[in-house]
């Protein structure tokens, strides 16, 4: 497996899809930074992490398609092994809230930025980019987020749980086309809130309160509304 360690660059992710596009790489090549510049993040939000305390990674999985049965397949395997090395390492109160992100005590921990580029023989590769809060301590300014060192006060070994992932990743995707099932129903027994009432913001900021029941198996979140209908909901179409 080839581990790419640079010192500072904008984004793990749009590093490793031009490099993929330059050479031919091997499967399952990761790219890490010590200082991530230009992190993004989901809808095009930022992803800021403190150089040097944290993980942000970039995995790059090539005809991804072939493994997965629906586009979400992916996404739920990657969540799921986040959360199964985090598990081993004892840190309590894991939850995914839809549709990838990783928390810890109802705090945000981890996130997971999934990008698939189309090939010019028609296969799609998948860089998979994971920032993950390790030894931060300081969050001024965001107080929804904490780190791994927050939560159980001891500091970890970067290299040591960047392994373990990759492993683990690499391990669950290889698996995917048979365990499937077995991975959606961890990804759906750790969603967040899954089953209680809670508020939601449409995209014209109107509130309205539902309930979670699932996640389609093209990754839309499953609602029962106010007026007991049951509505599906992408990325663009809903806040929490
Ligand atoms: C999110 O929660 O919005 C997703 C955050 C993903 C951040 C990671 S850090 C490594 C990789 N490179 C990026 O530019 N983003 C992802």
């Amino acid at each position: 497996m080839l581990v790419i360690k640079l010192n500072a660059i904008d984004s793990t992710n749009d590093y490793l899809k031009q490099l993929n596009k330059e050479k031919t790489l091997s499967d399952y090549t990761v790219v890490t930074t010590f200082s991530q510049t230009k992190g993004k993040g989901q809808m095009g939000s930022n992803w800021i992490s403190e150089p040097g305390k944290n993980l942000t990674f970039s995995v790059l999985v090539k005809d991804s398609v072939t493994l997965q049965s629906s586009i979400f397949d992916c996404n739920v395997a990657v969540a799921v092994s986040v959360l199964e090395v985090l598990q081993s390492l004892k840190i309590p109160n894991l939850n995914i809230k839809w549709p990838n992100d990783i928390l810890a005590e109802s705090k945000k921990i981890g996130g997971i930025l999934i990008e698939n580029s189309i090939k010019a023989d028609g296969m799609i590769d998948t860089v998979i980019g994971i920032g993950l809060n390790i030894n931060q301590e300081d969050f001024s300014g965001l107080p929804s987020a904490s780190s791994l060192k927050n939560i159980v006060e001891k500091d970890f070994d970067l290299e040591f749980l960047l392994e373990k992932i990759v492993n683990q990743l690499k391990s669950n995707l290889n698996k995917l086309p048979l365990r499937k099932e077995f991975f959606w129903e961890k990804y759906k027994s750790h969603l967040f809130k899954i089953n209680q009432p809670m508020a939601f913001e449409d995209l014209n900021q109107n509130r309205f309160m539902g309930i979670i029941t699932g996640v389609s198996s093209d990754g839309k979140l499953e609602l029962v509304l106010e007026d007991d209908s049951c509505q599906t909901f992408g990325l663009k179409e809903i806040r929490m």
